[in-house]
């Protein structure tokens, strides 16, 4: 099999990530690229890519990538993946796809204009105890689902002195905690429950109303502000949402930047009429499964489990498979699709629209205190 030429733009926390998954799924590193040319060079010594392209339009338009990687901040995303599209590369392209549905909707036609496959890494779909909540609920096991609730809570934008490209609305969007995470808690939950939000109601809060005056280059690094001079912020910190869906479930989250203590708390719990099933990605290899007479936790072990779930489960049980386990899987399904395969729950381009448009009524409900469709 010939190897899939890769490239990918934006090196920081995440484009790190993408380049090492595509490398253990047999992929050629061809360039990478940064905010410079500079950094770019620097990247690709690091990473061991074959070149550095001196922008990612340079990168995005060459000849002999076959699959761009879009790991930059958010505001580049269309115009890259619509550049990328029109020169005919395949996309895997980071959430949120851009700054509002009605952009996301545009990459979504220009990848059907194409003819090229375009995925985005919702990544926790790819937990395997995740794939195994989703067959239990489709086989019945939960009965009629009543209750979806749960959050995503971080901490890294806790201080006045965390700043990252995020905060700023110019590059991160008009919503930062709720596209940033809350894209990813409610793209999980309809992957698992099997319902749509159809309508919400949402508070955004922006707690810490400066930050410092200055950038920083990474995500979830140190506090970078050195309590000099500080700007106004113009992105919510965090939201609460409370939804009914297309099924007759009602439910609720809290998303959040600004948890003490909290890393990476992305956890869910669906009720249904017979038992409820509940998933936390910081406890990864286990699913607790709630009835009124004899709970249980059902541990990650292929041998047990649902076939979906099996086939993402590679180590034994007891042997952790985490965050960068769920990151392989997702690119190996992602090149899978470029080579004409159908992976089974591969979060695609309409997925990405789908986010986007729960964003949009978010902000939409927060600014007029009104419940809100969400554009189907
Ligand atoms: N799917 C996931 O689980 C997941 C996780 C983290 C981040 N993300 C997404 O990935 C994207 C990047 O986030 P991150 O956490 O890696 O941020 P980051 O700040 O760590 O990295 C962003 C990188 O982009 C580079 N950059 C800035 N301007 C550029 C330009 N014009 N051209 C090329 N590179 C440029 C920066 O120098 C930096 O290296 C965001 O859109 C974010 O939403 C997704």
């Amino acid at each position: 099999m010939v190897a899939l030429r890769t490239a990918v733009v934006g090196t920081g926390f995440i484009g790190r990530v993408h380049a090492r998954s595509a490398r253990l799924a047999g992929a050629r590193l061809t360039g990478v690229a940064g905010s410079s040319p500079e950094k770019g060079r620097l990247a690709a010594e690091e990473l061991g890519a074959e070149r550095a392209f001196a922008s990612g339009e340079e990168l995005v338009e060459a000849e002999g990538v076959d699959v761009v990687h879009i790991c930059t901040p958010n505001h580049l995303h269309e115009p890259l993946a619509l550049k990328a599209l029109a020169a005919g590369k395949h996309v895997v392209l980071e959430k949120p796809v851009a700054l509002d549905g009605d952009g996301a909707g545009r990459v979504a036609a220009a990848a059907a204009t194409a003819g090229r496959v375009v995925t985005v890494p919702f990544a926790y779909r790819f937990h395997p105890m995740v794939r195994e909540a989703r067959a239990r609920v489709a086989a019945g096991d939960l009965g009629r689902l009543r209750l979806l609730h749960g959050g995503y809570q971080q901490d890294w934008l806790l201080t006045p002195d965390d700043v990252n490209w995020r905060v700023d609305a110019a590059r991160g969007g008009p919503s930062r905690a709720f596209a940033d995470i809350g894209s990813h808690w409610c793209d999980l939950v309809e992957f698992v429950s099997g319902c749509r939000i159809a309508r919400l109601l949402a508070r955004t809060v922006t707690a810490v109303p400066e930050r410092a005056a200055v950038d920083s280059a990474v995500a979830f690094s140190a506090p970078t502000g050195d309590g000099g001079d500080r700007r106004p912020v113009d992105t919510e910190d965090a939201a609460f949402v409370l939804f009914e869906t297309d099924g007759g479930a009602a439910g609720s989250m809290l998303v959040s930047q600004i948890s003490a203590g909290r890393k990476n708390h992305l956890w869910f719990e669906l009720d249904g009429e017979h038992a409820s099933a509940a998933f936390d990605q910081e406890q990864a290899e286990t699913l607790w499964i709630g009835r009124r007479d004899r709970s249980e936790t059902v541990y990650r072990d292929a041998a047990h489990l649902a076939p979906d779930a099996a086939r993402l489960s590679w180590l034994p049980a007891g042997h952790a498979q985490g965050y960068a386990d769920c990151f392989d899987l997702f690119v190996a399904d992602a090149y899978a699709a470029i080579g004409g395969g159908a992976p089974e729950g591969l979060p695609r381009i309409g997925d990405g629209v789908r986010a986007a448009r729960i964003t949009d009524a978010v902000l939409a409900s927060a600014r007029t205190d009104a419940w809100t469709e969400v554009t189907p």
